[in-house]
């Protein structure tokens, strides 16, 4: 019997680059971050008598996610467990910096606590899905999402409901294509190779403290500051790895310097960018319409994607 299960992705404010467990892929610092409601994943699995775990993203094999899916599977029910039939489907583009592995393995873990009638409280189940995607945990809350980092698991939890500050965030697509390296590979180079990192690590209490006294009391030039800077930090942590990690195309930084532009305008509005290309401007609502023609009309920005803040991966009852 199929059981199904959805997961929207999140977007971090307070970013998430660095382990301090590679084999439990526990993150060296805690973060923050933005549960999306109009970018999802669906997740379909079914216990199956075959011998190998089938895979489907969006109706095509992958050889990358097969490998992480029957590891996550694995890790889930053990390694004598049955196999399974995954089918995954998302409405945006996969593995190009837009968190697609947040809703994925989210959707995936709840997927299959269903067929296989695991218990398990959703911070339970977003400490399973963490050890595949550090960001996927995140993805099991909705609103405003804090992951506090300690010495042998994370807690994930919810600091603002969606409805408590409706922010808005505006996705300027510049390239849809998979990037070319891997979170998980980029952020291990960082740690072994940039001067920047132990700074980068040491400092960020402090923005986690700085974004959480922004958020409770609804600052949003307060959370603007301190997310560029955070985003900017963890860039330059990328730049300055060797080889270096460039995620950025000319259209990204385009994007940045038209949101710069809108709130030298007065318009309450910031960016950040995650592990790809593209920009995510996070506005207050009444600035949405004014962030989304600005970033359209950006050179180089093929698509423009608009989101509120949406809530925790939830199973589907469907057949
Ligand atoms: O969860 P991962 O392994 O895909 O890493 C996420 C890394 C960033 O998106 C760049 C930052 C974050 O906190 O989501």
């Amino acid at each position: 019997m199929w059981a199904h299960a959805v997961a929207q992705p999140n977007i971090a404010l307070i970013k998430y680059w660095g382990k301090r467990d590679i084999a439990r892929n526990l993150p060296a610092a805690g973060s923050i971050s933005l549960t999306l409601d109009a970018l999802w994943t669906r997740m379909s699995v079914e216990l199956y008598e075959g011998d190998e775990d089938t895979l489907s993203v969006n109706a095509s094999a992958n050889s990358e996610m097969q490998k992480r899916v029957s590891e996550c599977l694995d890790r889930l029910l053990g390694s004598r467990r049955p196999k399974l039939n995954v089918l995954s489907e998302s409405n945006f583009p996969i593995a190009a910096g837009l968190a697609s592995s947040s809703s994925a393995f989210a959707a995936l873990v709840m997927a299959v606590s269903r067929a296989a009638q695991l218990p398990g409280d959703p911070l339970s189940l977003a400490r399973f899905a963490g050890m595949s995607s550090g960001s996927a945990a995140r993805s099991f809350f909705g609103g405003i999402v804090e992951l506090s980092a300690g010495q042998d698991e994370i807690d994930v939890f919810c600091i603002s409901d969606p409805e408590d500050w409706p922010l808005r965030v505006v996705i300027a697509i510049t390239e849809s294509a998979p990037k070319a390296v891997g979170s998980g590979t980029a952020m291990i180079r960082s740690a072994e190779t940039s001067p920047f990192y132990e700074n980068w690590i040491s400092r960020q209490d402090q923005d986690l403290h700085v974004a959480r006294e922004a958020i409770a009391a609804r600052d949003f030039g307060k959370l603007a500051l301190v997310s560029e800077h955070n985003c900017l930090k963890m860039h330059s942590v990328m730049w300055t790895s060797r080889p270096p990690v460039v995620y950025w195309n000319a259209a990204t930084v385009n994007a940045m310097e038209t949101v710069r532009e809108l709130r030298r305008a007065g318009v309450p509005v910031f960016f950040t960018v995650d592990a790809g290309p593209q920009v995510k401007a996070v506005c207050l609502p009444e600035a949405c319409a004014a962030v989304r023609s600005s970033l359209a009309a950006t050179p180089g920005v093929r698509e423009v994607l608009v989101s509120g803040l949406g809530t925790g991966a939830r199973p589907l009852d469907e057949a």
